[in-house]
């Protein structure tokens, strides 16, 4: 009597010692393994990674890596930092051509990249940045700021109310604090923040 209500355990037991379970799936559907490799493996672009310090810690903190730079002796040096293993992670390439899907990164990790552009280039990088973070995503890291008058650069730093100006049609800030090891070069002028990119699609 009790094997025939489904509310009782005895009635799964004795499904399960007869093998009688069409429900079990034997493994993962598709669609979870796709949900559990989005959620769990945010994905970070590093542009212009020069010699590709912070890849390794990217890839161990889980991170999906991608590292970009222009320059071949620059993606070779990385590809050394990292090793062989975790090469595949770099490659050459230009930040606003490479071929790189939309809305596909969680994460871009800015240190000394966009400073390293000429002032005009900013809006495109803004514009690259926020096509190719997902909405939420977070576009975080080092930022340099100028003094006073315009520097001769590189490094191209910001004026203040310029960088808020810029990214604010796309990125709302959500932390902004100073630097305490910075390198000479960047000594208090750097600051750590992090953008999050609204859905604003401009
Ligand atoms: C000042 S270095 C900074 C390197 C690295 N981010 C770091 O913190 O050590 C600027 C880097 O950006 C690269 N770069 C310049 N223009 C680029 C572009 N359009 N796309 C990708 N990389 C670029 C350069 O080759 C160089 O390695």
């Amino acid at each position: 009597m009790h094997d025939e209500n489904p509310s009782l355990p005895g009635y799964w037991d004795k499904r399960y010692a007869s093998g009688q379970t069409p429900w079990d799936f034997g493994g993962v559907p598709v669609d979870l393994g796709n949900f559990l490799q989005r959620s769990l493996t945010p994905r970070v672009l590093i542009p212009g990674c020069g010699s590709g310090h912070e890849v390794k810690a990217f890839i161990a903190a889980g991170y999906d890596v991608t590292a970009l730079d222009i320059s071949p002796v620059a993606v070779e040096r990385a590809k050394r930092t990292v090793g062989a293993a975790l090469a595949h992670c770099v490659q050459l390439g230009d930040f606003f051509t490479h071929d790189l899907a939309p809305e596909s990164f969680d994460l871009i990790y800015e240190r000394t990249f966009v400073c390293a552009l000429t002032p005009d280039r900013r809006t495109a990088y803004r514009d690259r940045c926020a096509q190719l973070l997902k909405r939420g995503g977070s576009l975080t890291g080092y930022f340099y700021y100028q003094n006073t008058a315009p520097d001769a650069g590189p490094p191209f730093g910001f004026a203040w109310g310029e960088a808020d100006e810029l990214f604010s049609r796309y990125f709302i800030l959500t932390k902004d604090v100073e630097v305490n090891d910075s390198l000479p070069l960047f000594a208090g002028r750097e600051r750590w923040q992090e953008r999050r990119r609204t859905s604003f699609k401009g």
